[in-house]
């Protein structure tokens, strides 16, 4: 787990109000869940999967209750449709941390932040046009050019089912060709397998069945649908049959968005679908449910590596250099915060020439200095420290109003 220091945290916290200015502007309400839930509720996207087999981090709490850290949102959202009940669609948005025992490396981490979407209640497909463009555009507002959207329906669930066991009879008759971390995930979970990155199970994955020869008519309609949506919206996709996700819950539309400048084991910046029974398997009524995650963490990545949305060293608007003991600082830096600007000064009665290195290093346009002189005659200096202009004495009650006049130019 890592700390997030000066100026990341501050690109964290602009990257999850962008997504909230875009969530926001297509109708979708905040909620928060709780980081710890009943590990039951987590249970739900998967026996199979590795993140219940091996990532949650489950403990039994004080009052002998089984409880997890969430290893994501949607099993958490699903739980709290059921609790609450609310009017359908529910389009609601959310942000935070979550936990899953990986092994860490560049792009993934034990602890890690997720944006997330979800829409309860309705099955209409051009809702799934409408969460891929969220994600999508999203994507975009950030600058990240090199990005490539997969998408893929897995169809209805008795169609995912009998694809499932397709494929676990074509692995089966293959598995002396496969690589031992193959056959282990195909005895848990044959779709997996399709996951695979290994060298020796890449040809025989290629010559896999394709879940295309599974839609019924009205998986296929849907999907046909989305791809109209997506053709409409001028969104680019590539259709990715082999796409499976590493949750158990999706049926018909799952998406990917992948970064082209990550490892290939880490390179989805997010990704979702559809997950039509899940708020049903935690006890509501039959619900359809579509949603997705971007990785904040991984997607930071990505920019860095494309050179956008970079992090912004903390900058004040003024700093107060005060040589006279320290309290005209104090009143200046109050007034001018109680103004709106942002103001900092420097403490334990530090030298004139300190003080004045601590003003660059602030990042400060302009410094407002204090001595003795200033002092007994009721003004304070002017100092420009960005670009020219001259120093120039003000009167301290016009301090401020001079101030804001400087910054606006
Ligand atoms: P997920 O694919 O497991 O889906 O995670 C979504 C994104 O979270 C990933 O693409 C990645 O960027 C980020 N992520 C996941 N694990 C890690 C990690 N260990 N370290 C860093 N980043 C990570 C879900 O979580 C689903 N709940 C998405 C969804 C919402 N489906 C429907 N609604």
């Amino acid at each position: 787990m890592r700390d997030v220091l000066v100026p990341e945290a501050a690109r964290v916290r602009r990257f999850v109000d962008r997504f909230a200015r875009h969530a926001e502007a297509a109708g979708y309400g905040q909620i928060i869940t709780p980081l710890l839930e009943d590990a039951a509720v987590f249970q739900r996207v998967g026996e199979a999967t590795d993140v219940v087999q091996k990532e949650m981090y489950r403990f039994t709490d004080n009052g002998g209750r089984d409880v997890s850290l969430r290893p994501e949102f949607t099993a958490s959202v699903c739980r709290a449709f059921v609790q609450h009940r609310p009017a359908t669609p529910w389009k609601v948005w959310t942000a935070g941390t979550n936990f899953r025992y990986e092994r860490p490396q560049r792009g993934r981490y034990r602890q890690f932040d997720q944006v997330d979407a979800e829409v309860l209640g309705t099955e209409d497909p051009l809702v799934d046009v409408e969460m891929i463009a969220l994600g999508w555009h999203f994507l975009q507002s950030l600058g990240l050019r090199q990005v490539r959207l997969l998408l893929n329906s897995l169809g209805e669930p008795g169609e995912r089912a009998a694809y499932v066991e397709a494929l676990r009879t074509y692995f089966g008759s293959r598995a002396a060709e496969l690589s031992d971390a193959s056959v282990a995930t195909l005895a848990r979970n044959p779709l997996r397998v399709l996951d695979s990155k290994r060298p020796e199970d890449a040809a025989i994955i290629a010559a896999a069945p394709t879940i295309e020869h599974f839609y019924g008519d009205a998986s296929r309609t849907h999907f046909e649908v989305v791809r109209d949506g997506l053709d409409l919206l001028s969104i680019p996709y590539e259709v990715s049959p082999r796409l499976v996700r590493g949750l158990d819950y999706y049926v018909r539309t799952t998406f990917e968005y992948v970064g082209a400048t990550l490892d290939s084991a880490q390179n989805a910046l997010g990704g979702g679908g559809r997950y039509d029974g899940l708020v049903e398997s935690l006890g509501g009524p039959p619900t359809p449910g579509i949603g997705f995650a971007i990785g904040v963490d991984r997607t930071l990545l990505a920019c860095d590596d494309e050179a956008v949305f970079d992090a912004r060293e903390p900058a004040v608007d003024m700093f107060v250099v005060d040589t006279t003991g320290g309290a005209a600082a104090l009143a200046i830096c109050d007034e001018a915060r109680r103004a709106g600007l942002r103001a900092d000064r420097a403490f334990d009665g530090r030298s004139m020439k300190s003080q004045m290195k601590s003003a660059d290093r602030s990042g400060a346009a302009v410094a407002v200095i204090v001595g003795s002189d200033e002092a007994s005659a009721g003004t304070a200096l002017v100092r420009p420290l960005r670009g020219d202009g001259d120093q120039r004495a003000v009167p301290r009650t016009d301090l401020i109003q001079t101030v804001s006049d400087e910054l606006n130019g």
